[in-house]
């Protein structure tokens, strides 16, 4: 051995010792866990640990085939180690007993469901649940959905979806929290809060954050498109919110369909078990996405007994679907591509889930048809659903405060989407009962009772084109019935209603399917036959109320050119009708705020507000600069920024007072302002905290957001509102990956949106 070889080995044992020494110790709970599960893998054979590993759906079981049906056999013969997609309290409950009764080893299984917004009581759609920036709302409405999930028999959620995206012609930024990190990390703890609770009652479930990593970055919007960024992108802008999520104690984690680095995410080691267990301390296990393992084959990685022991050497732990665990990690194993250790750590971390839920104790913990009764779709579920939807909806534009509106006021209310039920859920609403939402005409109703003058008309289709409607609306279920009728007669009849209203609501936009898995677009207005709706109506002259239903930033110029006012109510959920009208009579006072940035047109997309400058930025408040970086045919400007929304009433901010122009390493500083409700109603105003490092080792974002405080004040009110900045909060991952603060200049913004803000500046020493 030469003398650095020496050193090297001297460096390891000195790395080692110190690793064992900072280890936690093990406590008397977790050495019974590893005892009980340790005797269990003892006696279980090969096959049976890679049954454990395998997730197949569960959708062939019907009532009363739970112990006949093909995967009852597989349960059985030990060769299933969850199931996801199954329903109702009574079928888990059948299918659990023949596992644990019926199979060799007894194991209790998991069962999984895409509860993404709620169960049976449908929260907004998280794109919408994020823009309340309220952490205890989010939190609630996951304790709610886990509350309800769990008295179904569900005791492992898909959720949260963490995916930052910055391109609203992916179907899937409705599913997540929209463009940026730092509200995307504190959504993604507070999910996993709610719904794992101290994974002890019977009503705390099993989170699963997704889909790792960096699926929301697909190129041109595209669903299951190639992504490619670089490592310093990724560490500071996309991966935050999982990281943030493992460090709440999920309990899992969903492998992404896309490639990372040329690598599909399924198959990536330095994924899956060097950044997620090495640089995390991810102690939970991995599971992939539906097909994820066959689907590596497209991808051209190998055949399925190559890309299955691709993923297990990579770190993940589950095969949803694929069933390519199951087929080849055997022969895998007598070839030597794989080692029985990895088969052991995968089944063990699956056995350690369900161990921690519980299920080996009482494998029906989740089966008590009792609570299902109790406990789902319950009033005091649907009035934090009705509450929360409320705080969701983001108030675009109201000129001339034509909201709130009078009670006594005859309401012409104008759309496909006025009295529809299914389409006030939006995407992944599984468990939705699809006859028991709250429709806008019904909540009108409901708020205004007997003296309701409300006249209403269909006024158009979705879309034009029969075919192209049944692919963007009805593709799951029929959820919409369309109207037979010619667009003009459609639209004559709307301009008869509008003619004899005070003030025109107009119920428009995407249906629940617009948006979520596959459900991309290349144009992201409103479709043309609402639009033209929307023009003959403003051509009356009336008062217009746009209430806008969607599931991605639309792109609204010429709305917000003609429209008055424009209310964002996403896809409300059960409540829809209720909370609408909560707001548009003034009960609630809106309150959301964007968590992403609404472009002028599709072509400025990726457009989001912590950009970098480039070395050629257009000075603020130009149009357009020869040789400058910007468009000729558009200003760089977005429609609304990030972080905007109006009230009914108007907050004045105070500029910012500093403690000290000075941040000391070790120490912090305090900035402040005085916000003052200058209107006449009472609201909550989201404060917003940004900073902008000056001078970096790389280049930094033109503003990051670092903070947020939702502050109720009454009319005429005035609060102090403060932020502590320490030097952590300034940190950023340099080009060496290093999570530092860089000594030097920074800005500093409070106010009420990415764009609105004011300023100051300190040092960091
Ligand atoms: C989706 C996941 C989902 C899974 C199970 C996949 O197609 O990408 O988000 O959890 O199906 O339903």
């Amino acid at each position: 051995m030469n003398k650095a070889n020496i050193f090297v080995v001297f460096l390891t044992i000195l790395v080692l010792n110190a690793s064992a020494q900072t280890k936690k110790p093990v406590s008397a709970e977790e050495a019974k866990m590893n005892s009980f599960i340790n005797n269990l893998l003892a006696k279980m054979t090969i096959d049976e640990k890679i049954g454990q590993l395998n997730l197949p759906s569960s959708g062939d079981i019907t009532t009363g085939q739970a112990n006949s049906s093909d995967i009852a056999k597989k349960i059985k013969d030990g060769h299933v180690g969850g199931l996801f997609n199954i329903k109702g309290v009574e079928k888990i409950k059948a299918v659990q007993k023949v596992a644990v009764e019926n199979s060799r080893m007894k194991i209790p299984l998991l069962f999984g469901m895409d509860v993404i917004h709620g169960y049976n009581t449908v929260f907004p759609i998280p794109l919408g649940m994020s823009c309340t920036w309220d952490m205890d709302a989010v939190q609630k409405s996951a304790r709610v959905a886990a509350i309800e999930a769990s008295a179904s028999g569900i005791n492992w959620t898909f959720s949260p979806m963490v995916d930052i995206a910055r391109d609203p012609r992916w179907g899937r930024i409705s599913e997540g929290n929209g463009e940026d990190a730092y509200l995307g990390s504190q959504i993604a703890k507070a999910m996993v809060r709610g719904y794992q609770g101290k994974l002890q009652a019977n009503n705390e479930i099993l989170a699963c954050v997704k889909h790792y990593a960096l699926y929301g970055a697909a190129e041109g919007g595209r669903d299951y498109n190639t992504t490619d960024m670089s490592k310093v992108r990724m560490y500071n802008e996309y991966l935050p919110p999982y990281k943030a999520a493992v460090e709440a104690g999920a309990a899992s984690i969903m492998a992404s369909f896309n490639e990372v680095d040329g690598i599909p995410a399924t198959g990536s080691k330095w994924l899956m078990t060097e950044v997620l267990r090495n640089q995390w301390g991810f102690k939970g296990f991995v599971v992939t996405d539906y097909t994820g393992i066959p689907e590596m084959i497209a991808h051209g990685m190998g055949d399925l007994q190559t890309v299955s022991a691709l993923a297990l050497n990579a770190g993940v732990d589950m095969d949803m679907v694929g069933e390519g665990f199951l087929g080849t990690l055997k022969k895998s194993l007598s070839e030597k591509k794989v080692s029985i250790q990895q088969i052991d750590n995968a089944c063990r971390l699956i056995l350690q889930a369900k161990y921690k839920l519980g299920l080996f104790t009482d494998p029906y913990k989740f089966c008590d048809a009792q609570r299902a009764e109790k406990e789902v779709f319950s009033p005091e579920n649907r009035l934090i659903a009705r509450e929360i939807s409320a705080e969701s909806f983001v108030l675009l534009k109201n000129d001339n405060n034509i909201l709130p509106l009078k009670k006594t006021s005859t309401i012409g209310l104008i759309g496909p989407l006025a009295d529809n039920t299914a389409n006030m859920y939006g995407t992944w609403s599984v468990a939705a009962l699809f006859d028991r939402s709250v429709t806008v005409l019904q909540g009108l109703k409901n708020a205004l009772g007997a003296d309701a003058k409300i006249l209403t008309a269909r006024g158009s289709n979705f879309l034009a084109d029969s075919v192209l409607e049944h692919r963007y609306v009805n593709i799951h279920n029929p959820t919409y019935l369309r109207d037979s009728r010619t667009e003009a007669e459609m639209i004559k009849e709307a301009l008869k209603v509008a003619e004899k209203s005070d003030v025109v609501v107009a119920t428009i936009g995407e249906s629940s399917e617009f948006t979520g898995e596959s459900s991309s677009v290349t144009d992201i207005q409103i479709p043309e036959t609402q639009k033209n709706l929307l023009k003959a109506l403003a051509k009356t002259g009336k008062p217009i109320v746009l209430v806008l239903f969607t599931g991605r930033p639309l792109a609204l110029k010429w709305e917000n050119e003609n429209i008055p006012a424009i209310l964002n109510v996403w896809f409300p959920g059960s409540e829809a009708g209720n909370s609408i009208a909560d707001v548009l009579f003034g009960n609630v006072n809106p309150s959301g705020k964007l968590s992403t940035t609404f472009p002028q047109n599709v072509g400025q997309v990726p457009l989001y507000y912590a950009h970098k400058n480039t070395g050629r930025p257009l000075a603020e408040g130009k149009w357009f600069e020869k040789f400058r970086s910007n468009y000729l045919d558009v200003s760089n400007d977005p429609l609304f920024p990030f972080g905007y929304g109006l009230s009914y009433t108007t907050f004045s901010y105070s500029d910012i007072k500093l403690s000290s122009n000075t941040l000391t390493k070790g120490k912090s500083i305090t900035a402040s302002v005085t916000l003052t409700n200058t209107g006449k109603y009472d609201g909550k105003e989201v404060v917003q905290l940004y900073t902008r490092d000056l001078v970096g080792s790389i280049t930094r974002p033109v503003k990051e957001l670092k903070g947020f405080q939702k502050v109720s004040l009454k009319a005429g009110e005035s609060k102090q509102i403060s932020f502590t900045i320490s030097e952590n909060d300034l940190k950023f991952y340099n080009s060496d990956l290093k999570f530092v603060a860089e000594p030097g200049d920074f800005k500093l913004f409070i106010g009420t949106n990415s764009r609105d803000v004011k300023e100051a500046s300190f040092t960091l020493k």
